[in-house]
C-alpha cells in the first residue's frame, strides 16, 4: 500500500472541490492592529486584517500583555502538568474566580480552548445523566457536534432558532426524561442571535437542562461582557453557559461556567479536562485583565457596535450584498467557492486587505461569503478603502451587486 498517495488523493479531493485551505502568513505588530505584516511571495508587506476574532483588540491591549510578561517572569512559561500532577497554579484559580463571577454561576471550569469545552464538556455532562437526550440546534458549531458524537446518546435536531420545531420534540418525551438542549447565544457566519427566552421558556416547561455556548459573545454583549444570555436578561436561567478566552478576551482557552456540583462533576470526570496540560499561569493572569477590563469598561463594546453598524451601511451604501445580521459580523455573499478564494486572493494582493474565504463544510454549499469583522479599531478611512477595494473585486470578478439582506433569511 502507498500510505504517501492516500494522503496525497485526499488532499487532491479537496482541491477538485475547490475546498483546499491555504492559511495567509501574517505577523501581527502588537500596538497597531488591525495593521500587520503579511510574508507574501514577494517579501513582507503591510496589510489590514479585516476578519480577526480577536474582535476587541485586547490580544494587544497594554493591560493583558502587561499581565502576560509580568506573569512570565515570575512565574515562568508553562504549567507544568495536568491540574492533577502539576497542582493548579495560582492565576487558574483567580480566572476561574473571575469567570463565575461574570455568569453569576456558583463556579467555572477552564479548559485548553473552548472547542474542548465543548468536545469534553457536552458529552461528561450527558452521560451522566441517565438516558440522556440532546436537543441540539441544527447550526451549531463542529465543538458542539462533536460533543454530541462523544455522548453516544439519543439525540434530535431542531431547526435553525425555530422554537416550534423545539417544543415538538421536546413534547414528544416523557417530562420526566432527562433533556440537554445545546445552542450558541450568537451563530458567528450569519450573524443572528438565538431567541434565548423562548429557550428558556421551553426548558422550563419540559424541564430541560440548558446549554448555551457563548463563544461568540462573551466579553462584547450584556453589561460587563457577560454575552447573549447576560443581555437578554436570562443569564440566571441558563444551566451552562460556554465560552472562549481566546476572541473578545484576546489570549486562549475556553470555560464552561455552571453550579457548583455540575462544574465539580465536569472536572472530576472530563477526560478533555484530566489527561491534558493545564493553561500557562501567563495565559490566565492575561485573560483575567482582560475580563476584569471589559467588566468595567463599555468603550469596547460601544465603539465595536458603532464600527460594525458604520461598515454595514458604507458597504450597502455601495451595493455590495451585505447579508442580514443584527449583530457584530458583517457577511458578504459570494455564492461561489472560487469566486470567494479569488476575492479573498485580489483582496490581499491588490489591496494590502485580508478577509478569508469561508466556505463549505463551515457554511452550506452556495452560500459562500467574506466574513468581516469590524473592530473598534477600524476607523472611517479604513472602512471607506475597504469598501473601495471590494467594488473593485466584485466588478472584476464580475460579482452581483445587490441587496442580500432577505435572501440570507
Ligand atoms: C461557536 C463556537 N464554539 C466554539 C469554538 C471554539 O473556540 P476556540 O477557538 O476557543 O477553540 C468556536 C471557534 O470559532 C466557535 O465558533
Amino acid at each position: 500500500m502507498n500510505y504517501d498517495a492516500i494522503f496525497a488523493t485526499a488532499l487532491e479531493t479537496l482541491r477538485d472541490e475547490r475546498r483546499y485551505r491555504v492559511f495567509a502568513d501574517l505577523e501581527r505588530i502588537a500596538g497597531r492592529f488591525p495593521h500587520a505584516l503579511w510574508h507574501s511571495p514577494q517579501g513582507k508587506r503591510n496589510v489590514v486584517i479585516w476578519c480577526s476574532n480577536d474582535y476587541l483588540g485586547m490580544g494587544q491591549h497594554p493591560k493583558v500583555i502587561g499581565a502576560m510578561v509580568e506573569t512570565a517572569t515570575r512565574m515562568g512559561a508553562g504549567a507544568g502538568g495536568t491540574r492533577n500532577i502539576a497542582g493548579t497554579n495560582h492565576p487558574l484559580v483567580e480566572l476561574e474566580a473571575e469567570l463565575a463571577d461574570l455568569h453569576g454561576k456558583e463556579a467555572a471550569l477552564v479548559f485548553t480552548s473552548g472547542y474542548v469545552s465543548n468536545q469534553t464538556g457536552i458529552p461528561t455532562i450527558a452521560k451522566l445523566l441517565p438516558n440522556c437526550l440532546i436537543l441540539s440546534d441544527a447550526w451549531n458549531h463542529n465543538s458542539m457536534i462533536e460533543g454530541i458524537r462523544q455522548a453516544g446518546v439519543e439525540k434530535a435536531i431542531w431547526r435553525h432558532n425555530d422554537m416550534a420545531h423545539l417544543e415538538e420534540l421536546l413534547a414528544a418525551q416523557p417530562r420526566e426524561r432527562a433533556k440537554l438542549i445545546l445552542f450558541e447565544g450568537l451563530y458567528s457566519m450569519d450573524g443572528d442571535v438565538a431567541p434565548v427566552k423562548a429557550i428558556c421558556d421551553l426548558a422550563e416547561k419540559y424541564h430541560a437542562m440548558t446549554y448555551c455556548d457563548e463563544v461568540h459573545a462573551v466579553g462584547m454583549y450584556g453589561p460587563r461582557g457577560g454575552g447573549m444570555c447576560a443581555r437578554e436578561g436570562q443569564m440566571h436561567r441558563v444551566d451552562v453557559l460556554e465560552g472562549t478566552l481566546a476572541k473578545a478576551f484576546g489570549c486562549l482557552g475556553g470555560y464552561i461556567a455552571g453550579s457548583a456540583n455540575l462544574i465539580d462533576a465536569v472536572r472530576s470526570y472530563a477526560p478533555g479536562f484530566i489527561f491534558t496540560t493545564a493553561l500557562p499561569p501567563a495565559i490566565c493572569a492575561a485573560i483575567v485583565a482582560a475580563i476584569k477590563h471589559l467588566k468595567e469598561s463599555d468603550w469596547e463594546r460601544e465603539r465595536h457596535q458603532d464600527r460594525a453598524a458604520r461598515t454595514k451601511a458604507v458597504l450597502h451604501s455601495v451595493g455590495l450584498p451585505v447579508m442580514a445580521s443584527s449583530t457584530h459580523i458583517v457577511p458578504l455573499f459570494v455564492g461561489d467557492p472560487e469566486k470567494v478564494k479569488a476575492a479573498s486572493d485580489m483582496l490581499l494582493a491588490d489591496h494590502g486587505i485580508y478577509i478569508q474565504p469561508i466556505n463549505y463544510p463551515t457554511v452550506p454549499r452556495g452560500t459562500e461569503r467574506l466574513r468581516i469583522t469590524p473592530s473598534p479599531y477600524h476607523d472611517d478611512v479604513l472602512i471607506d478603502a475597504l469598501a473601495e477595494a471590494l467594488v473593485d473585486v466584485w466588478q472584476r470578478l464580475e460579482l452581483p451587486f445587490g441587496n442580500r439582506a432577505m435572501a440570507a433569511e
